[in-house]
Protein backbone atom coordinates (compact mmCIF):
# COMPACT_ATOMS: atom_id res chain seq x y z
CA UNK A 1 0.00 0.00 0.00
CA UNK A 2 1.57 3.53 -1.20
CA UNK A 3 0.98 6.64 1.16
CA UNK A 4 1.27 10.30 0.88
CA UNK A 5 1.17 12.14 4.16
CA UNK A 6 -0.17 16.15 4.59
CA UNK A 7 1.28 17.59 7.44
CA UNK A 8 1.37 21.62 8.46
CA UNK A 9 3.17 21.35 12.16
CA UNK A 10 4.62 19.39 14.41
CA UNK A 11 4.44 15.92 12.77
CA UNK A 12 4.02 13.94 15.78
CA UNK A 13 1.46 11.87 14.72
CA UNK A 14 3.27 11.34 11.48
CA UNK A 15 5.91 10.31 13.05
CA UNK A 16 4.21 7.53 14.90
CA UNK A 17 2.85 6.51 11.49
CA UNK A 18 6.44 6.12 10.17
CA UNK A 19 7.67 4.63 13.45
CA UNK A 20 5.14 2.07 13.61
CA UNK A 21 6.39 -0.75 11.39
CA UNK A 22 3.86 -0.42 9.22
CA UNK A 23 3.24 -2.77 5.96
CA UNK A 24 3.07 0.49 3.85
CA UNK A 25 5.59 2.30 1.61
CA UNK A 26 5.63 5.61 2.50
CA UNK A 27 5.93 7.75 -0.70
CA UNK A 28 5.91 11.45 0.48
CA UNK A 29 5.29 13.71 2.92
CA UNK A 30 4.01 17.04 1.64
CA UNK A 31 3.55 20.17 3.89
CA UNK A 32 1.80 23.25 3.24
CA UNK A 33 4.05 25.46 5.78
CA UNK A 34 7.85 25.12 4.79
CA UNK A 35 8.79 25.66 8.32
CA UNK A 36 6.76 22.80 9.61
CA UNK A 37 9.04 20.38 12.10
CA UNK A 38 7.32 17.48 10.73
CA UNK A 39 9.36 18.23 7.36
CA UNK A 40 12.94 17.44 9.22
CA UNK A 41 11.60 14.56 11.03
CA UNK A 42 10.30 12.61 7.64
CA UNK A 43 13.60 13.46 5.98
CA UNK A 44 15.82 12.05 8.90
CA UNK A 45 12.97 8.95 8.57
CA UNK A 46 14.18 8.98 4.30
CA UNK A 47 10.97 9.81 3.29
CA UNK A 48 10.62 12.41 0.23
CA UNK A 49 9.77 15.56 1.44
CA UNK A 50 7.76 18.52 -0.55
CA UNK A 51 6.18 22.01 0.73
CA UNK A 52 3.58 23.68 -1.26
CA UNK A 53 2.22 26.63 0.36
CA UNK A 54 -1.33 27.63 0.02
CA UNK A 55 -0.27 31.34 -0.25
CA UNK A 56 1.39 30.73 -3.64
CA UNK A 57 -2.26 29.79 -5.08
CA UNK A 58 -4.79 32.20 -6.00
CA UNK A 59 -7.67 30.45 -4.36
CA UNK A 60 -8.46 27.20 -2.45
CA UNK A 61 -9.33 25.40 -5.95
CA UNK A 62 -6.17 26.18 -7.77
CA UNK A 63 -4.14 25.28 -4.59
CA UNK A 64 -6.06 21.65 -4.30
CA UNK A 65 -5.84 21.16 -8.01
CA UNK A 66 -2.05 21.89 -7.63
CA UNK A 67 -2.12 19.80 -4.39
CA UNK A 68 -3.85 16.72 -5.74
CA UNK A 69 -1.72 17.17 -8.82
CA UNK A 70 1.39 16.39 -6.60
CA UNK A 71 -0.22 13.70 -4.58
CA UNK A 72 -0.84 11.71 -7.76
CA UNK A 73 2.72 11.66 -8.90
CA UNK A 74 2.58 9.12 -6.67
CA UNK A 75 -0.48 7.22 -7.32
CA UNK A 76 -1.11 6.60 -3.46
CA UNK A 77 -3.64 4.17 -2.15
CA UNK A 78 -4.30 6.24 0.71
CA UNK A 79 -3.82 9.94 1.48
CA UNK A 80 -3.62 10.24 5.44
CA UNK A 81 -4.01 13.79 7.25
CA UNK A 82 -1.75 14.14 9.83
CA UNK A 83 -2.05 17.48 11.31
CA UNK A 84 -3.12 19.03 8.21
CA UNK A 85 -4.72 22.21 8.96
CA UNK A 86 -6.62 23.10 5.83
CA UNK A 87 -10.10 22.90 5.07
CA UNK A 88 -10.34 20.81 1.77
CA UNK A 89 -12.26 22.01 -1.49
CA UNK A 90 -15.23 19.27 -2.43
CA UNK A 91 -13.30 18.11 -5.77
CA UNK A 92 -10.60 17.23 -3.98
CA UNK A 93 -12.40 15.36 -1.19
CA UNK A 94 -14.20 13.71 -4.40
CA UNK A 95 -10.86 13.22 -5.87
CA UNK A 96 -9.87 10.97 -3.07
CA UNK A 97 -12.90 9.50 -2.05
CA UNK A 98 -12.38 6.50 0.16
CA UNK A 99 -8.63 6.79 0.39
CA UNK A 100 -8.34 10.00 2.32
CA UNK A 101 -8.23 9.52 6.31
CA UNK A 102 -8.19 11.99 8.81
CA UNK A 103 -7.17 12.41 12.68
CA UNK A 104 -9.06 14.79 15.03
CA UNK A 105 -8.42 15.48 18.43
CA UNK A 106 -12.21 14.80 19.60
CA UNK A 107 -14.56 12.35 19.87
CA UNK A 108 -16.15 13.33 16.85
CA UNK A 109 -18.86 14.06 15.98
CA UNK A 110 -18.57 16.08 19.36
CA UNK A 111 -16.07 19.22 18.45
CA UNK A 112 -15.56 18.91 14.99
CA UNK A 113 -12.96 22.66 14.29
CA UNK A 114 -10.61 23.69 16.50
CA UNK A 115 -9.77 24.42 20.16
CA UNK A 116 -11.44 20.95 20.89
CA UNK A 117 -10.10 20.44 24.16
CA UNK A 118 -10.41 23.83 25.35
CA UNK A 119 -14.13 23.18 23.73
CA UNK A 120 -14.37 19.84 26.18
CA UNK A 121 -13.26 21.28 28.78
CA UNK A 122 -15.83 24.10 29.16
CA UNK A 123 -18.65 21.65 28.18
CA UNK A 124 -17.99 19.69 31.01
CA UNK A 125 -17.74 16.56 29.52
CA UNK A 126 -16.15 13.58 31.22
CA UNK A 127 -14.91 11.72 28.44
CA UNK A 128 -13.12 13.32 25.58
CA UNK A 129 -10.15 11.84 23.15
CA UNK A 130 -9.65 11.04 19.47
CA UNK A 131 -11.41 10.01 16.24
CA UNK A 132 -9.62 8.62 12.97
CA UNK A 133 -11.80 8.67 10.03
CA UNK A 134 -12.50 8.43 6.40
CA UNK A 135 -12.78 12.20 5.08
CA UNK A 136 -16.13 13.27 3.33
CA UNK A 137 -17.04 16.94 2.48
CA UNK A 138 -18.15 18.38 6.05
CA UNK A 139 -15.33 19.52 8.39
CA UNK A 140 -14.09 16.68 10.27
CA UNK A 141 -16.70 14.49 9.08
CA UNK A 142 -17.07 11.09 7.68
CA UNK A 143 -17.12 7.05 9.05
CA UNK A 144 -15.09 6.29 11.77
CA UNK A 145 -12.54 3.73 11.96
CA UNK A 146 -11.72 3.96 15.59
CA UNK A 147 -11.71 6.05 18.53
CA UNK A 148 -9.97 6.17 22.02
CA UNK A 149 -11.43 8.14 24.85
CA UNK A 150 -9.24 9.46 28.31
CA UNK A 151 -10.75 11.04 31.65
CA UNK A 152 -11.24 14.82 31.73
CA UNK A 153 -10.07 14.85 35.27
CA UNK A 154 -11.12 18.34 37.59
CA UNK A 155 -7.46 19.80 37.50
CA UNK A 156 -7.09 19.43 33.74
CA UNK A 157 -6.12 22.75 31.64
CA UNK A 158 -6.44 22.48 27.90
CA UNK A 159 -2.40 21.57 27.92
CA UNK A 160 -2.86 18.96 30.42
CA UNK A 161 -6.11 17.21 28.77
CA UNK A 162 -4.52 18.04 25.37
CA UNK A 163 -1.10 16.03 26.20
CA UNK A 164 -3.89 12.40 27.39
CA UNK A 165 -5.09 13.09 24.10
CA UNK A 166 -1.94 13.30 21.84
CA UNK A 167 -0.58 10.29 23.18
CA UNK A 168 -3.77 8.33 22.62
CA UNK A 169 -3.74 9.73 18.77
CA UNK A 170 0.00 8.65 18.33
CA UNK A 171 -1.28 4.52 19.43
CA UNK A 172 -4.67 4.88 17.54
CA UNK A 173 -3.53 6.12 14.13
CA UNK A 174 -0.85 3.32 13.47
CA UNK A 175 -3.36 1.04 14.70
CA UNK A 176 -6.33 1.81 12.78
CA UNK A 177 -4.12 2.30 9.09
CA UNK A 178 -2.46 -1.03 10.17
CA UNK A 179 -6.28 -2.76 10.25
CA UNK A 180 -6.25 -0.49 6.58
CA UNK A 181 -3.19 -2.10 5.35
CA UNK A 182 -3.76 -5.35 6.60
CA UNK A 183 -7.30 -5.32 4.91
CA UNK A 184 -9.16 -5.64 8.22
CA UNK A 185 -10.92 -2.56 7.92
CA UNK A 186 -12.76 -1.27 4.77
CA UNK A 187 -15.26 1.33 3.80
CA UNK A 188 -18.46 -0.70 2.64
CA UNK A 189 -20.83 0.66 0.59
CA UNK A 190 -22.93 2.28 2.48
CA UNK A 191 -20.40 4.92 3.77
CA UNK A 192 -19.91 2.45 7.54
CA UNK A 193 -16.51 0.66 8.29
CA UNK A 194 -16.72 -2.88 8.02
CA UNK A 195 -14.15 -4.54 10.41
CA UNK A 196 -12.89 -8.73 10.34
CA UNK A 197 -11.03 -10.07 12.45
CA UNK A 198 -10.96 -7.76 15.09
CA UNK A 199 -11.99 -8.64 18.66
CA UNK A 200 -14.21 -6.11 20.75
CA UNK A 201 -14.48 -6.95 24.66
CA UNK A 202 -18.30 -6.07 24.88
CA UNK A 203 -18.15 -5.54 28.82
CA UNK A 204 -14.75 -3.19 28.49
CA UNK A 205 -15.88 0.69 29.77
CA UNK A 206 -14.16 3.74 30.53
CA UNK A 207 -15.38 5.96 32.30
CA UNK A 208 -14.93 9.10 34.16
CA UNK A 209 -14.94 10.04 37.18
CA UNK A 210 -14.25 6.76 38.76
CA UNK A 211 -15.40 5.74 42.12
C1 LIG B 1 -3.20 16.60 16.21
O1 LIG B 1 -3.68 16.70 17.52
C2 LIG B 1 -4.32 16.28 15.25
O2 LIG B 1 -5.30 15.45 15.80
C3 LIG B 1 -4.87 17.66 14.98
O3 LIG B 1 -3.73 18.47 14.86
C4 LIG B 1 -2.69 17.95 15.71
C5 LIG B 1 -1.44 17.82 14.89
O4 LIG B 1 -0.34 17.47 15.71
N1 LIG B 1 -5.69 17.68 13.79
C6 LIG B 1 -6.79 18.43 13.67
O5 LIG B 1 -7.16 19.21 14.52
C7 LIG B 1 -7.56 18.23 12.38
N2 LIG B 1 -8.87 18.78 12.48
P1 LIG B 1 0.92 16.77 15.07
O6 LIG B 1 1.39 17.69 13.91
O7 LIG B 1 1.93 16.73 16.17
O8 LIG B 1 0.52 15.43 14.59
Amino acid sequence: MKVVILISGRGSNMQALLEAGLPVEFACVISNKAEAKGLEIAAAHGVPTRVMSHRDYPDRATFDTALAAEIDRHAPDLVILAGFMRVLSAAFVLHYERRLINIHPALLPAFPGLDTHARALAAGVRLHGCTVHFVTQEVDSGPILAQAAVPVLPEDTQESLGMRVLHQEHLLFPMAIRWLAEGRASLGEHGRVIYSGLSCRSDSALSSPME
